[in-house]
């Protein structure tokens, strides 16, 4: 009979005992800022099903950098949208390309930020899809060096981190190898390593127009049914010379998130999606939960979980609440 010696309740009598007995911090220094940069100038429109998040111009985009900056949060992940799209996705590697420009202008005002990138070809190709497409199949191997060009036009614009989306095999590799070739030693790779064929992508697709024009991605993104397929995923990265590996989305994948930190020394991100983001934003708007205390008790469960970073399009939310 532990009761009554045993009273939980008195370590949660007030917020000194509560904080001093915490076991999750949650803090800006942990969040990564996803942004979706376009061709143009002053161009600033909101993403319909992303409330407080836009497709910007890189000059409306440096200004939205300044107060990430300011408010503590990690850093940024880029998303490109192309002036237009091909069969191959070229503008994916183009030095002139919104992304390229906008690292630059990042690291021309100096902020101190880091600036990670999404190294996919879905945003700039024709039919969609994140590799090289031959009657109707998307093939890996060819893919690669694709991939490689795009890391490669990254770094060489000053981006501290690559992240691989498309899931291809041996992208981690591939991309390190061109990378060291290139000169670029000391950008690290951040890879997407446990990403599922999730339709919690449904808003990012809206934002970064990049939905499939045939077919879905379940040839190459992880069947939603699979744990130890992502510890499989998570060591072929590591092999192939991944700095940090995420597991993506993050909500239903809670438990991979968990594996992934038992099992992995590097650091683990975790990735709180655009479906994520949206169905907080969109109930908070109904009224039927309070946006601040969902909002933060989901990253915490991330954290919880064994995330040490998180890329959230809360980030600037977040940072602002744990300031107060
Ligand atoms: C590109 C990519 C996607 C996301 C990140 N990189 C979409 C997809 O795979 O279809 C999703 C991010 C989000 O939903 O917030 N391949």
């Amino acid at each position: 009979m532990s009761f009554p010696v045993h009273r939980p309740r008195r370590l949660r009598r007030t917020e000194r005992l509560r904080s001093l007995v915490r076991e999750t911090q949650l803090a800006a220094s942990d969040l990564i800022y996803p942004m979706f940069v376009c061709p143009g100038k002053r161009v600033r429109n909101e993403v319909a099903s992303m409330p407080g998040i836009y497709q910007q111009s890189v000059d409306r985009f440096l200004e939205e950098c300044r107060e990430v900056e300011q408010l503590g949060i990690a850093g940024i992940i880029l998303f490109g949208l192309p002036e237009k799209k091909d069969e191959q996705g070229s503008e994916a590697w183009d030095p002139g390309a919104a992304v390229q420009r906008a690292i630059e202008a990042v690291k021309k005002a100096k902020l101190d930020l880091l600036v990670a990138t999404d190294v996919c070809l879905c945003e700039y190709t024709s039919h969609g899809h994140c590799g090289m497409v031959e009657n109707g199949e998307v093939l890996n191997d060819p893919s690669l060096e694709l991939l490689a060009k795009a890391a490669v036009s990254h770094a060489r614009a000053g981006a501290d981190l690559v992240a691989p989306s498309d899931m291809m095999d041996g992208r981690v590799g591939a991309i390190r190898r061109a990378l060291d070739q290139n000169g670029f030693a000391n950008t690290a790779i951040m890879a997407y390593s446990a990403k599922y064929c999730s339709a919690f992508y449904g808003p990012f697709r809206e934002a970064a127009e990049s939905a499939p024009q045939f077919g879905d991605r379940r040839s190459y993104q992880m069947d939603p049914a699979n744990a130890r397929e992502a510890l499989r995923e998570v060591r072929l990265d590591l092999e192939e010379g991944a700095d940090i590996v995420m597991v993506k989305p993050a909500l239903p994948y809670l438990d991979v998130l968990r594996a992934v930190r038992r099992w992995a020394t590097v650091p683990v991100a975790a990735y709180n999606v655009s479906g994520e983001y949206s169905m907080v934003k969109a109930a908070a708007e109904k009224g039927w939960i309070d946006e601040r205390r969902v909002a933060l008790e989901i990253l915490t469960g991330i954290r919880r979980a064994g995330a040490d970073i998180i890329l959230t399009y809360h980030a600037k939310d977040a940072a602002r609440w744990l300031a107060q």
